[in-house]
């Protein structure tokens, strides 16, 4: 082939029939809308049949395939068989449910397909737009700066790394940790995620130097463990450098209290930074938002919108006070990505200079669309719409002989178990265990676990907004049952 014939047999990844790839995609709109709309009609969960396991493992395809026919084999193995957490009764961990809008958007943020790492279009505008309303339905200074990211883990990273780089006292960008005079600590209760040791990790301090305090019995950081630990470290020659409160816990939903910490932040000179992954958000509902109080004198914030904002995942924001720390973490900008004044390389917004990405996503899209999509307000009825629901829950376990309620309901978690007076905790620890296990075989309902002490216990956390009171009714009913059932098969069985 001569050059220029080999030119006009040049290929794209785009399709040879635009009108079949059109048509595909209606179909596609159309199947997902149904099966979103249907969604209640389906076990929450299912085990993954061997076969499709088995499809899961084909070798590298070299040649193409039809869209129509992969688009079949989505429908037959992938849909199929998904986590539950878009089901009425989904509430395990920490899971957000996404909604028709958000997938929309997120198709669109696909076509249009940005980077928004930096460049003057429109998306870093969208961005920026988010971040602004953000800090706005927070209570967050107006002049702080943001940056959307992948979810709480890394919004945590994000502000455990400015609030390290700015706490060293010297350049810790140029000399690393290694020139470092003491060694900085951080703290925090024992009930911070574990997303936060991984980020001091991440950052080179090692998890030794993060202090995790004892909680009261409403699982709140001790504040008098906090400042005896301060002083101590300072004793011994360290660097008290940030503590991290905690705006609803994972396992319980506390709230640390946050305006004392920021007290205590600011008589010893040190960074708070504060992980309100899902607890943030609700500061959206009027009557919550007290419980909240202290949480806007945050150095740095961390919060996801995948979670209690109900958004398709992945989205997740760090907020920072001051914007000159928080881009001097992060900026570094080489001839190739130097600002110009005018045209594509303009602008004001230069995202990558906030966190680790270069190449980000149009996830602010989602966002834009979803928050003009139901207003603010409505978010905020949602939010205290699954605290009353976790409230209902709760009263329906205190009403039952059968349950037991182990930590005080703060927020959106229901923290329970089937008991028996006849069986001890290692009984009631297998048992239900199991009870939970068969809860999800048998598609009824997926809450979660987590120990207290030395208890299992089931974990219910609300951020679905397509749960209903007569939801919880059946988990209980559920959970009375099964665990009625498996009473003969521990020991200390009567
Ligand atoms: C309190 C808290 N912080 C951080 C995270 C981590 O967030 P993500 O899973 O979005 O990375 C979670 C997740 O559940 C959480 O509950």
């Amino acid at each position: 082939l001569s050059k220029a014939e080999a030119l006009t047999m040049e290929e794209s990844l785009d399709p040879d029939d635009w009108h079949a790839m059109r048509a595909l995609g209606h179909r596609m709109v159309d199947d997902m809308m149904t099966y979103l709309e249907t969604i209640r009609d389906r076990p929450v969960w299912k085990p993954i049949p061997d076969d499709v396991k088995a499809s899961l493992e084909a070798p590298l395809p070299l040649g193409p395939q039809n869209p129509e026919q992969i688009y079949h084999e989505f429908l037959e193995n992938v849909l199929p068989n998904p986590m539950g957490n878009i089901h009425p009764r989904f509430w395990g961990w920490v899971i957000g449910t996404g909604t028709p809008l958000g997938m929309l958007a997120e198709m669109l943020a696909a076509g249009m397909n940005p980077n928004v790492g930096g460049g003057d279009h429109v998306a870093s505008y969208v961005e920026a737009q988010v971040l602004n309303w953000c800090k706005e339905m927070l209570g967050y200074p107006a002049e702080a700066s943001g940056l959307l990211v992948s979810g709480g883990s890394m919004a945590n990273l994000v502000g455990l790394t400015v609030a390290r780089n700015t706490m060293a006292g010297f350049d810790v960008r140029q000399h690393g940790l290694l020139s470092s005079p003491a060694r900085m600590m951080l703290y925090g209760s024992c009930e911070t995620h574990s997303s936060v040791q991984k980020a001091i990790e991440l950052l080179g301090l090692g998890s030794g130097a993060f202090r995790q305090l004892p909680v009261n019995s409403d699982y709140q950081i001790e504040l008098s463990a906090l400042e005896a630990a301060i002083t101590e470290d300072r004793d011994s020659g360290h660097q008290p450098g940030c503590v991290v409160g905690n705006a609803g816990t994972t396992n319980t939903g506390a709230i640390d209290d946050l305006n004392l910490l920021a007290d205590i932040c600011e008589r010893e000179g040190l960074w708070l930074h504060v992980d309100g992954a899902f607890g943030a958000l609700a500061a959206l509902s009027p009557e919550l938002r007290p419980l909240l109080a202290g949480m806007e004198r945050a150095d740095s914030l961390a919060f996801d919108m995948h979670k209690w904002m109900y958004m398709p995942y992945e989205i997740g924001c760090a907020l920072v006070r001051r914007e000159k720390d928080h881009h001097r973490a992060f900026s570094l900008t080489p001839d190739y990505l130097a600002h110009a004044e005018r045209g594509l390389a303009g602008g004001r917004h230069w995202f990558h200079e906030y966190g680790p990405q270069a190449s980000r996503g149009f996830r602010a899209l989602k966002a834009w669309m979803s928050i003009k999509e139901h207003g603010i307000e409505k978010y905020g009825r949602l939010i205290q719409q699954n605290v009353d629901q976790a409230r209902y829950l709760a009263d329906l376990v205190d009403a039952s002989p059968d349950l037991e309620r182990l930590a005080p309901v703060t927020l959106n978690i229901v923290c329970f178990r089937f008991k028996a007076d006849h069986l001890d905790d290692t009984a009631l620890n297998a048992l239900n265990e199991e009870l939970l296990i068969q809860l999800y075989e048998r598609g009824i309902a997926v809450p979660s676990y987590t120990k207290l002490g030395d208890k299992y216990v089931l974990r219910v956390c609300i951020t679905n907004h397509r749960s209903r009171s007569e939801d919880f009714e059946l988990l209980v009913r559920e959970v009375i049952s099964t665990g009625k059932g498996l009473l003969g098969k521990y020991p200390g069985s009567a």
